[in-house]
């Protein structure tokens, strides 16, 4: 597949795409890197609107510099196939109004793959940063979202070294792929003098005294459907983790869809506890500020993995698998899945010897944005399909 610049094309463009949280994160440093670029290159963004509270999104444009989204296609929340043809539908106008060279496309959330496919079928090329990881777990949504986008990308960028064995595994040729490190890293390194203690954010929330008395904290996220859908599991994790809150207190920053379900399956009640407390779901430099002075924090997102072992502090990945295998054989990650027994038996550990050491992975070191704006420029002129 060739499909050669336009002559008369003299200046190129990046139409960048974000939807979910863990997308903004990795976008800022990147479009950054790209204005850097000079004016030769030109850089507009779509926000697809799939998050749209403040907590969850206006908060991470203001905290980290994010430019306002040149078009808003506003898509709200639906089921699965509902939110993907939704931003198909209203990303096509899009596109055709802005006649990018190429779509950046980030992460694994549905926005991902629903821009990245109405791209290349129209021709337009699609880069992917984050590409390549791989849990092998198909009942993952954001599985499928990765596999799929990554076939159709023209230009793939990867964290860790698993992210190229997989894509080579999947017949992706080795000439699209570009190992560059970690984006979110970027973002961490930038922002960690600026992250709010968790001292402050309990004060604003009406609970100075949570910590008193106490040797440290540990912090919980939690919002995976294969852990917050079923009201069994949900409650079987929740008195695993008020075990924990016996012995450390927890700090809960509560996703949307995790509090929808934790009232639905009225286990409110039970989290009623002086040793827990809940919050909002938190602002980026919040969510920088609990982790890093964290004893352990237990979570099932995926970016946190990385967050913690870029942080050296100590991760329970409550979850069977993890696309990002490096946090483990590297850094300081364990993954416990479900099993109360499992995730108590890491605590332990943790509370014991304090947890793996663990080292910075490979080009974790910040420059992973400036990478690819230098990639994308020697692509951009080189050709964009191959
Ligand atoms: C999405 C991503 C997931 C990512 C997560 C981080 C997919 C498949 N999943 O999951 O990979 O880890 O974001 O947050 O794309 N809601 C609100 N306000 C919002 C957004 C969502 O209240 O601003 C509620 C709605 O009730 C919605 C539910 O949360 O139905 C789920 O939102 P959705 O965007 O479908 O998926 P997430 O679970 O957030």
């Amino acid at each position: 597949m060739h499909t050669a610049m336009p002559a008369s094309q003299t200046r190129r463009s990046i139409l960048c795409v974000v939807g979910a949280r863990p997308n903004f994160m990795k976008m800022a440093p990147i479009m950054a890197a790209l204005a850097d670029l000079g004016p030769e290159l030109a850089v507009s963004l779509v926000h697809t609107g799939q998050h749209y509270d403040v907590a969850m999104n206006h908060q991470y444009f203001e905290a980290l510099g994010i430019p306002q989204p040149d078009i808003n296609l506003e898509v709200g929340s639906g089921s699965h196939a509902a939110q993907t043809a939704e931003v198909m539908r209203r990303f096509e106008p899009a596109l055709d109004k802005k006649q990018p060279s190429a779509v950046l496309v980030v992460g694994d959330v549905n926005s991902t793959l629903a821009c990245a496919l109405v791209a290349t079928k129209k021709g337009i090329p699609v880069i992917h940063v984050e590409a390549g990881l791989r849990s092998f777990d198909r009942a993952m949504p954001e599985e499928i979202n990765r596999i799929l986008t990554d076939q159709i990308s023209d230009l793939l960028f990867t964290t860790e070294r698993s992210g190229r064995e997989n894509l080579l595994r999947e017949g992706i040729a080795d000439s699209r792929i570009r190992f560059v490190g970690n984006v979110m890293i970027d973002t961490l390194r930038r922002n960690l003098e600026r992250a709010v203690p968790a001292s402050q954010i309990l004060k604003e929330a009406g609970k100075e005294t949570f910590l008193n008395g106490h040797d440290g904290y540990a912090v919980l996220t939690m919002h995976r459907p294969s852990n917050v859908d079923d009201p069994g599991t949900l409650r079987t994790l929740l008195e695993t983790i008020l075990k924990i809150s016996a012995r450390l207190p927890v700090i809960f920053p509560m996703h949307p869809r995790t509090r929808a379900m934790i009232e639905k399956s009225g286990l409110g009640e039970m989290l009623d506890v002086p040793q827990l407390v809940q919050l909002p779901p938190m602002g980026y430099l919040e969510m920088l500020g609990l982790m890093k002075d964290a004893r352990v924090v237990l979570t099932d997102s995926g970016g946190i993995q990385e967050e913690t072992t870029a942080l050296g502090v100590p991760c329970i990945t409550l979850r069977n698998n993890t696309e990002r295998p490096v946090t483990v054989d590297e850094g300081t990650n364990t993954i416990a899945g479900q099993d109360p027994a499992r995730i108590l038996a890491a605590f332990d550990e943790i509370m014991q010897g304090g947890g793996k050491a663990g080292r910075v992975p490979e080009f974790w070191d910040g420059q992973a944005s400036t990478r690819i704006a230098a990639a994308i420029r020697s692509w951009l002129e080189n050709g964009l399909r191959s």
